[in-house]
């Protein structure tokens, strides 16, 4: 269902800031990854059961840590190392303009949510814009490192944001956080906090739809498996039951409820449709299920 499940199954077969230093900004220790459930462990259980904040947190830091490597291997010529791509369709910045027009972003601070790599503020600093790249695991940004730029990275989660009131003009998310917290609410109620009147928030996340379909990229991903209402966590664990992976799923009415309820108007709904040029599958993503179903939502939102 979501870009990670692809790069797992990838993995399995093959195995408050100010400065702008490029160093990874950690407001907690970060944990050793023997520590973590799941590091080490047998083939992890499929399910659906409850997970709630902490421990999808927990889970997905994890996972995260332990698959970024090949997140970036599988994806990264696909994102480019200075592009802003905002989904498996392939939209990018350049043609969306959800952020404003490109001019307009010199001088911005920008906060990117679930950055991984941070190629999306890469690229906004190429227009003069001022980003911060946050990410919940601190292997996708040792990737960031890597490839480089001079801008604050920050190693938190996105339902606790370590800034102060009022630090952003504008906050972006390409599929970060949002489809892995077990309350989305938490991080548009951070995210609002931090912006400044006026400010823009944009996320993308799984067209929410595409819960009802299986997530494989070919026929098989054509037929309703599942019940879209169903909002159970699909959840991966350990053999001690401890979750190693969790997606949380909210129906479209849910996230445009989550996105009002938490302060923000919603301005624009943007659904990417398959393009031509892209030939490129990405997970359950394809150009045949993209030229039928939606795979990717985006959510433009603004405080007043
Ligand atoms: C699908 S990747 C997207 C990364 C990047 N935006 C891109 O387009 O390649 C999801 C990212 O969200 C991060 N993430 C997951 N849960 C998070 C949370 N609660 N807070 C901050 N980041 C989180 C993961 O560590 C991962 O880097």
């Amino acid at each position: 269902m979501s870009r990670a499940r692809r790069a797992r199954r990838a993995a399995r077969k093959s195995a408050q800031t100010s400065t702008r230093e490029p160093v990874i900004q950690e407001p907690a220790a970060s944990e050793a990854l023997s520590a973590v459930p799941g590091a080490g462990a047998e083939e992890p259980e499929a399910t659906r059961r409850a997970a709630g904040v902490t421990e999808s947190s927990r889970a997905n830091r994890g996972w995260w840590d332990r698959n970024a490597d090949e997140y970036q291997v599988d994806h990264g010529t696909f994102l480019g190392d200075d592009r802003f791509v905002w989904c498996p369709e392939g939209l990018d910045e350049v043609e969306a303009e959800l952020l404003g027009p490109p001019e307009e972003l010199k001088g911005k601070d920008v906060l990117e949510i679930g950055a991984g790599a941070a190629q999306c503020s890469r690229w906004l600093t190429g227009q003069g814009a001022r980003p911060v790249a946050l990410d919940l695991s601190h292997r996708q940004l040792q990737h960031a490192l890597r490839i480089g730029g001079s801008f604050p990275l920050v190693c938190a989660d996105a339902a606790v944001l370590p800034f102060a009131d009022d630090s952003f003009d504008l906050a972006c998310s390409a599929y970060g956080a949002l489809p892995f917290v077990a309350d989305p609410r938490l991080v548009l109620r951070e995210v609002r906090r931090v912006l400044r009147p006026g400010g823009r928030f944009v996320f993308s996340v799984t067209h929410p739809l595409r819960w009802a379909f299986p997530d494989e990229p070919g026929p098989e991903g054509l037929s309703v498996s599942a019940s879209y209402f169903d909002r159970t966590p699909y959840v991966e664990q350990d053999d001690e039951g401890r979750a190693v992976y969790v997606e949380h799923h909210r129906t479209l009415g849910d996230r445009v409820r989550d996105v009002v309820t938490s302060g923000f108007r919603l301005v624009d709904l943007v659904e990417p449709e398959w393009p031509d040029w892209n030939s490129s599958e990405w997970g359950g993503w394809s150009p045949l299920r993209g030229h039928l179903i939606p795979g990717t939502a985006i959510f433009v939102c603004e405080r007043d």
